[in-house]
Formats: structure tokens, C-alpha cells, sequence
């Protein structure tokens, strides 16, 4: 490239960031971010980690809360602990397992204790890490059905209500989806064969959800949480191989009011992805492939950064491989030494 055509393209490129700036707010802007004021969101897993902290965050916001969760003492504990951060929310509570049937009748129940649901957060979900010749398959399934099918089920009870009321031609938000995937389920990462699976599955799902329901003005948003410092995230620490947590880690340790906040943050301004940290902003970028277009700053991201972002992907990766030899040969030398 001579010199000439460097400087037109570079004093071109404002240029070409205000036009798409225009054609994204023509074409695919969402619109204003709602509020939540008096309105009504339900979250699963909501009595624990990430799904205790959303909840708080939207009750934080004025909302009111249904918690949805199996445990029921759990959930009376979360109950309180979400009325002491706004006593004005009205907090309700229902014990259920998201893969059990009746998943109507408990989103029946919900609306009628607190009004139609304007947003659905679905946390409920788990990882068993494990090697791929040590997962039972019952293990496996376990961790499609909650991760996967518990996901689909409620959101599919949850759309078909907000479906049938949303108001056609309003340009107001009418209802708000969140689906909880993770970092594991962009990149498949030793010990998490099944649950890469199962989180991976929750991004096509979502995409497709997405082009599927804009015509009725309800946003999807995929929540793509690094390690997260819960009460789930400690349990699966203890069995982790040891491959599973220093890949993992790489990416750092988060609060779930950190993420939880980000999760409420971009839900609202109905942005696609929903993650944090530097290595979230990496991995959703790169991922982005044909999703939907939702937020400027993102779609900028991805036409701009793609190629970088690929390019510095191959240091991670070779942390990675090096990681899973170094451990590899210390199995093996341990072997040897029995
Ligand atoms: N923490 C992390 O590092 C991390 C990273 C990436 C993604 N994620 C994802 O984020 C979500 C929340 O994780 P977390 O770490 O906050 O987990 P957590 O502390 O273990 O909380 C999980 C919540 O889900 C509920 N739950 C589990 N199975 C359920 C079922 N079958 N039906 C209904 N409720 C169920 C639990 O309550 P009961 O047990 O009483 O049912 C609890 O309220 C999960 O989907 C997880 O995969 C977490
Ligand atoms: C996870 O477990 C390892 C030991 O296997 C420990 O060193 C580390 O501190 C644990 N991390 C958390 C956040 O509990």
C-alpha cells in the first residue's frame, strides 16, 4: 500500500465508523434500556452464586423477585437475604426443579402471586468436571438436563406468556430473556467434554431464540461468566483436575456482584453478550461468528479486533497445551514411581 492510500483509508475510517454507527442505529439498535421499577423478574438458581446476586441487583433496581431453586431452606436464606438489600421488593419463592414437569403451572403461579414476568434470568445450572473416560454418562446427562433442557423448558413456559401479551409495533422493550452460559462453553476446555457441550448448546439456542422473538420486542442475552467465586464454583473446585483450574484460571477469579451486575447492566440495554474481564471481552468477540447484531461498541469490536484478537488466541492456547503435558508428565512420573 503506497503511503497516499494509508493516510485516505486512516482519515477514511471515522468516517466509516460514524456511517455503521448510522446504519446500526437505523437497522438493529434495540432501543432505550427499560427499567425495572415495580416490575416482576424471575430467576432460577436464584438462592445461590450468580442467581442470589442478580436477584439483588434487580430488587436493588425496584423490582420484584421470584426465586426458583430446589433447595427450600436455601431459598427462604436467599428470600431474606434479597429483602434486607431492598425492603420494598416483594420477594417470592418456589421450589422447583427446573428439569421436573409442571414448569407451566409454577410460571402460572409466579404471574399470578406477582404479575406478568418482564424478565427471565435463568441461573439454575452446575458443572462436574471431570476426565473424559471418568464421567459416568448418567453425570453427563444430569448436566445436559439442568444446564440445557432445565434452560429451555422455563424460558419456553416464560415467552410463550410474554408472547401472547406483547403489544406489536411498540418500540418499547416488552420482556427480557437471559440464558447463563460460560466461558467453558466457547472454548472447550479439558475436564468439561460434557458441560462445554451443554453451554455451547445455550448459545445456538439463544441465537436462534433471538431472530425468533424481535418481532414481539423481547431481547435475548447470553451470560458468559469467567470463574466466579460462588458457592457451585467452590464444590466443583474440590474434584476439578488439576488441568481444569489452571486453564480455567487463567482468566481470573470474579465476584458474583461483579458479574451479576455487568449481567443486569447489559441485559437491560439488550446487548447480546453479557461477560467480564479482559479475557470475556477476547473470547465473545472472537465467538461472535453470524450472531445477532445488538450493541455498536460490540459489532465495532468484532469487525475490527477479529483478526487481532485470533492472532493473540494462540499464546493462550499455548499456555494451555503446556499446561496439559506439564501435567500430563508429572501423572506419568508419579506412575512410574509407585
Ligand atoms: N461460578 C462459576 O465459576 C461459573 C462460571 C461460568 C458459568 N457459571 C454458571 O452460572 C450459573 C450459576 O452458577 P453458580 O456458581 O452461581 O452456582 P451455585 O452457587 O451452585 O448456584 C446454583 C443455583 O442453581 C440452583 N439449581 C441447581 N440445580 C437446579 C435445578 N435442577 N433446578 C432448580 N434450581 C437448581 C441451586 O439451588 P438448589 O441446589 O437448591 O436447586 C442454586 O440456587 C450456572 O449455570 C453455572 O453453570 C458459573
Ligand atoms: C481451589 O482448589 C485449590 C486446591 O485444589 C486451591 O489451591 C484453591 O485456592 C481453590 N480455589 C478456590 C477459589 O477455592
Amino acid at each position: 500500500m503506497d503511503c497516499c492510500c494509508f493516510w485516505y483509508v486512516l482519515s477514511a475510517s471515522p468516517v466509516l465508523v460514524f456511517l455503521s454507527y448510522l446504519i446500526f442505529n437505523k437497522l438493529f439498535a434495540p432501543g432505550q434500556s427499560p427499567n425495572l421499577l415495580g416490575k416482576h423478574v424471575m430467576v432460577t438458581g436464584g438462592s445461590s452464586g450468580i442467581g442470589l446476586a442478580v436477584a439483588q441487583e434487580v430488587a436493588r433496581l425496584g423490582a420484584h423477585v421470584t426465586l426458583v431453586a430446589r433447595n427450600q431452606e436455601k431459598l427462604v436464606e436467599a428470600q431474606q437475604t434479597v429483602q434486607a438489600t431492598a425492603n420494598k421488593a416483594k420477594v417470592l419463592i418456589r421450589p422447583f426443579d427446573v428439569c421436573s414437569d409442571g414448569v407451566e403451572g409454577m410460571v402460572a403461579d409466579a404471574e399470578t402471586a406477582l404479575g406478568p414476568i418482564f424478565m427471565l434470568v435463568n441461573c439454575a445450572g452446575f458443572s462436574t468436571p471431570a476426565r473424559f473416560e471418568d464421567l459416568s454418562m448418567q453425570e453427563v446427562k444430569r448436566m445436559m438436563d439442568v444446564n440445557f433442557f432445565g434452560t429451555f423448558a422455563v424460558t419456553q413456559a416464560v415467552v410463550r406468556r410474554m408472547k401472547q401479551r406483547s403489544v406489536s409495533d411498540s418500540r418499547e422493550r416488552q420482556g427480557i430473556v437471559v440464558l447463563t452460559s460460560s466461558q467453558g462453553g466457547m472454548l472447550g476446555i479439558y475436564g468439561f467434554t460434557a458441560y462445554a457441550a451443554a453451554k455451547a448448546a445455550l448459545i445456538k439456542f439463544a441465537e436462534a431464540l433471538h431472530m425468533e422473538v424481535q418481532t414481539s420486542g423481547l431481547s435475548v442475552t447470553v451470560s458468559v461468566p469467567p470463574d466466579t467465586d460462588t458457592p457451585g464454583f467452590e464444590k466443583e473446585n474440590v474434584s476439578k483436575p488439576t488441568e481444569t483450574r489452571l486453564v480455567s484460571e487463567t482468566a481470573g477469579l470474579f465476584s458474583a456482584e461483579v458479574v451479576a451486575k455487568s449481567l443486569v447492566r447489559d441485559a437491560l440495554a439488550g446487548r447480546f453478550y453479557t461477560t467480564v474481564g479482559i479475557e470475556g471481552f477476547m473470547l465473545t468477540t472472537l465467538c461472535a461468528g453470524m450472531g445477532p447484531i445488538t450493541y455498536f461498541w460490540d459489532f465495532f469490536a468484532q469487525v475490527f479486533l477479529t483478526g487481532v484478537f485470533r492472532f493473540i488466541s494462540s499464546f493462550f492456547l499455548l499456555n494451555f497445551d503446556h499446561i496439559v503435558r506439564k501435567e500430563y508428565a508429572k501423572r506419568m512420573n508419579d506412575k512410574k514411581r509407585e
